[in-house]
């Protein structure tokens, strides 16, 4: 296994650059913005935080008015079965996160969506013109497998221990598996896990996140703050909260996470818990009909001029698994076949030692399988 330090070159923006077409703070294109990305809803939640949940008729959200899927037929279930080969009990303590709305359950019908609100846009905004700067005071941990001409990917799970790094205003920091095609210029991704970015989600709380492009970020976003994404579960949404979360030394907190390409449609499903949330249609992609790689690891984003955020639990891989962040279980699909990676085709992606890092601990045994760890402070990088 190489591990590769240097500045990636397909290295890409993920700091709070959204959605290109984002309007500019002129009211009437905000609120035509808003207008796309807000149905009006059959039900509504508001939450302890202040945000709104709205419930949407299911053919009605925001993705279907995407002029890519004009004809695009709903999926409402996807088509294939989870194989779940592991099966054997850990024999240390791992318990899994929830989310925090499970309560929330639409009507028939009707599925979950975030309301997005002026102030979001304003923030998105904020960050677009502050942010898109070069190195965009960006750092990473990442473990991908190697791009080769005959590995045709159409999955990536692993399950993801939950943390919430302390972050000051501005900050993020995230956690994810990913599968990806193209490049640097044509990058297409599915970017999926847990984030923390106070700005986001209005506060400093650990959420559930979903990121896509089809062109290195000219288009595509996070969660739905842009049409792309089609909602499937009543209970379960983009941007909902996961709690409890893990402390060093403590009792490890994770989810599962995967995503999968329906065989049929050739949609990318996205699941946690053994929950299917719902999918990115075949549709948005330029140059994913497969992935031509996946991967795991950590991202954080800082200010320009500021400090950088801890990523994971805040402390560097150690071979402790209750010290730095674990992603354990780590497989992916290949060919139709769910497939454990070995090291000679895994390459590691660590911008800056001195700050984070990433290590493959491979196979261990009591059922955590293929590991990895990854994290550490920040600070001055
Ligand atoms: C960008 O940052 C500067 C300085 O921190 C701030 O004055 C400005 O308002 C920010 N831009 C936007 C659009 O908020
Ligand atoms: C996947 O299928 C392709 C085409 O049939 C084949 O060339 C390739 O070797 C297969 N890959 C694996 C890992 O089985
Ligand atoms: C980062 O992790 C690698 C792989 O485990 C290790 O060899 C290296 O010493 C670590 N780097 C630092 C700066 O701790």
């Amino acid at each position: 296994m190489t591990i590769l330090v240097f500045i990636w070159f397909f290295s890409i923006i993920i700091c709070y650059k959204v959605d290109a077409t984002l309007p500019s703070t002129q009211d009437l294109d905000m609120e035509r913005h808003l207008k796309l990305l807000n149905k009006p809803p059959i039900s509504t939640f508001q939450m302890k935080f202040g945000q709104i949940v709205d419930c949407v008729d299911i053919k009605k959200q925001p993705a279907f008015e995407h002029p890519l899927l004009k004809n695009h037929k709903l999926q409402r279930n996807p088509t294939f079965v989870h194989k779940r080969k592991i099966t054997k009990k850990n024999d240390w303590e791992i318990r899994k996160s929830e989310f925090e709305f499970e309560k929330v359950t639409c009507p028939r019908g009707y599925v979950p969506i975030r309301r997005t609100n002026k102030e979001d846009l304003i923030q998105m905004k904020y960050y677009l013109s502050n942010l898109t700067q070069p190195s965009h005071a960006q750092h990473y941990a990442t473990m991908y497998t190697k791009k080769s001409n005959d590995k045709s990917y159409n999955g990536v799970n692993g399950h993801i221990e939950i943390y919430n790094p302390r972050l000051r205003r501005h900050q993020m920091s995230l956690a994810q598996i990913a599968v990806e095609s193209g490049e640097a210029d044509q990058l297409n991704t599915i970017t999926f896990g847990w984030q923390v970015a106070q700005e986001l989600y209005t506060r400093k709380a650990t959420h559930l996140f979903a990121l896509w492009t089809s062109d290195s970020f000219k288009s595509g976003c996070y969660n739905m703050l842009c049409q792309g994404f089609v909602q499937i579960d009543k209970s379960i949404f983009l941007g909902i909260g996961i709690t409890p979360v893990s402390s060093y030394g403590g009792i490890p907190y994770e989810v599962s996470f995967s995503i999968s390409q329906d065989p049929k449609s050739k949609n990318w499903w996205v699941r946690v818990n053994e929950i299917d949330v719902g999918y990115y249609p075949a549709e948005l992609f330029s140059n994913m009909k497969v992935g031509d790689r996946v991967g795991w690891g950590g991202r954080v984003c800082g200010t320009m001029y500021g400090l950088s955020p801890p990523m994971g639990s805040g402390y560097f891989p150690d071979g402790d698994l209750t010290h730095a962040c674990f992603i354990r279980q780590i497989s992916y699909h290949v060919n139709g076949s769910i497939q454990e990676p070995n090291e000679d085709v895994l390459d590691i992606y660590v911008d800056n030692p001195n700050c984070y890092n990433l290590t493959y601990l491979g196979f261990l045994g009591n059922d955590n399988r293929q590991t990895l760890q990854f994290g550490g402070p920040g600070g001055q990088c």
